[in-house]
């Protein structure tokens, strides 16, 4: 049994430039720049640029890949029509899955190292309109395209929630973007590496990382963190609901802990920052703001000798609220930045470390059984 991981703690599937993470110091970077860094002075095109082509563009390699991104929001009818076929009240992550499942038999291309990268830019394209028409779908709107503008979060923002942002609401939408855009290998990406690992195609890759996305234990945290709030109702209610259901009850508190850091997980504070400027404008927004703090100082007391801070997902909902997205979406908002961490590391695993990956499991069943006919068993 010392053979075994549970959980593949510790366990490296692969090397990696795109991420770094230091869990014990809460430090986060990509291809070495650290996240805060990166969500200041830069924006997620140049981001996407880090990550496929392994430097921060420069200004002439920005516009060709902005161009390439406002080129690729143009998906077929049918896919629209499939995500509009589904019920309203259908889940989110599970209308991208079919529309990833759709643009995989469409694009799903073998992997070629010339044209990877123009790959992953379209998915990354494809993949706006498809959340964008997830929203729309849902609230019963007419199916859109996004348009071309400044930025990726604007066109994506002004085509899900058709009105035009401020340009705070773009600045925050745009750090959220980089925020979850890639952690290194979580059970997402892993699902993505494994689905890459057979040859499948980038879209196939998209579709498993999906799937396992969507858990509570995992993107589908920063709902379940953010549901917590709209549970407790008032700020004052924060402290019995905190000893009813966490300590009693001994639910998880969702929002808190992570596999990797043990402390204040980096992300979780940069969330926190904007959460609190954009909720400032909304009466609702700013109420969760204030319960989400109250509830991170009794989860702070509660957890911190077992190291257990809040990540990523504690404060985000309270940002996507704050723009004005359902609860029901954050999921899938988490996947649109992410698309670009799986494809980043499938295409990196599959050009420069490709093997089957293929485990085994140790067994521990019966050695050797004889069949007894059906009517002597029992
Ligand atoms: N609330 C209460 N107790 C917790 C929590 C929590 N949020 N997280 C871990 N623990 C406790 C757990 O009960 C266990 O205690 P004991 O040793 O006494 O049995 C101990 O900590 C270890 O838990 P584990 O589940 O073995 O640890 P893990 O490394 O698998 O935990 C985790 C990682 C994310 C699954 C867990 O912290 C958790 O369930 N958190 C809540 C869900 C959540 O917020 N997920 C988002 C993760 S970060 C973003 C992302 O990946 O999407």
């Amino acid at each position: 049994m010392s053979q075994i991981s549970r959980g593949l703690e510790n366990v490296f599937i692969k090397t990696t430039s795109l991420t770094y993470i230091d869990g014990e110091n809460g430090i986060l970077r990509y291809g070495g720049y650290d996240i805060e860094d990166l969500v200041e002075h830069t924006s997620f095109e140049e981001v996407i640029h880090l990550m496929l082509y392994g430097d921060l563009p420069t200004k002439s390699q920005l516009q060709k890949l902005k161009s390439s991104i406002d080129e690729s929001y143009e998906v077929p009818q049918q896919v629209i029509d499939m995500i509009y076929s589904l019920p309203k009240d259908s889940d989110a992550i599970g209308m991208m899955e079919t529309a990833f499942s759709a643009l995989s038999s469409l694009y799903g291309s073998p992997w070629n190292k010339n044209n990877n990268r123009e790959n992953a830019i379209k998915l990354i394209g494809r993949a706006s309109t498809v959340v964008a028409n997830v929203l729309r779908a849902k609230e019963g709107k007419k199916p859109i395209i996004p348009e071309p503008s400044e930025s990726f979060a604007k066109s994506f923002l002004k085509s899900s929630l058709s009105r035009t942002p401020s340009n705070e609401e773009v600045k925050a939408m745009d750090a959220s973007l980089i925020l979850y855009a890639d952690h290194e290998v979580p059970a997402s990406t892993t699902a993505a590496l494994v689905t890459s690992s057979t040859l499948s195609d980038m879209y196939s890759c998209v579709v498993a990382a999906l799937a396992a996305l969507k858990g509570p234990l995992h993107g589908g945290a920063a709902e379940e963190a953010f549901k917590q709030f709209v549970e407790i109702g008032e700020p004052q209610n924060a402290e019995t609901w905190f000893r009813n259901k966490i300590t009693e009850q001994k639910s998880r508190l969702m929002g808190f802990g992570h596999r990797v850091y043990k402390t204040y997980d980096p992300r979780a504070k940069i969330f926190k920052k904007y959460a609190k400027l954009l909720s400032e404008n909304n009466d609702n927004a700013r109420k969760y703001f204030s319960i989400a703090q109250s509830v991170e100082d009794l989860g702070i007391k509660t957890f911190s000798e077992k190291r257990i801070y809040p990540n990523t997902d504690f404060y985000s909902g309270v940002v996507f609220y704050s723009l004005g997205f359902p609860i029901y979406m954050f999921t899938s908002l988490f996947a649109l930045s992410r698309t670009l961490g799986w494809v980043a590391h499938v295409i990196e695993y599959v050009e420069d470390q490709h093997r089957l990956i293929r485990p085994r499991a140790l067994y521990i069943g019966p050695l050797k059984r004889e069949i007894v006919p059906i009517e002597l068993r029992g």
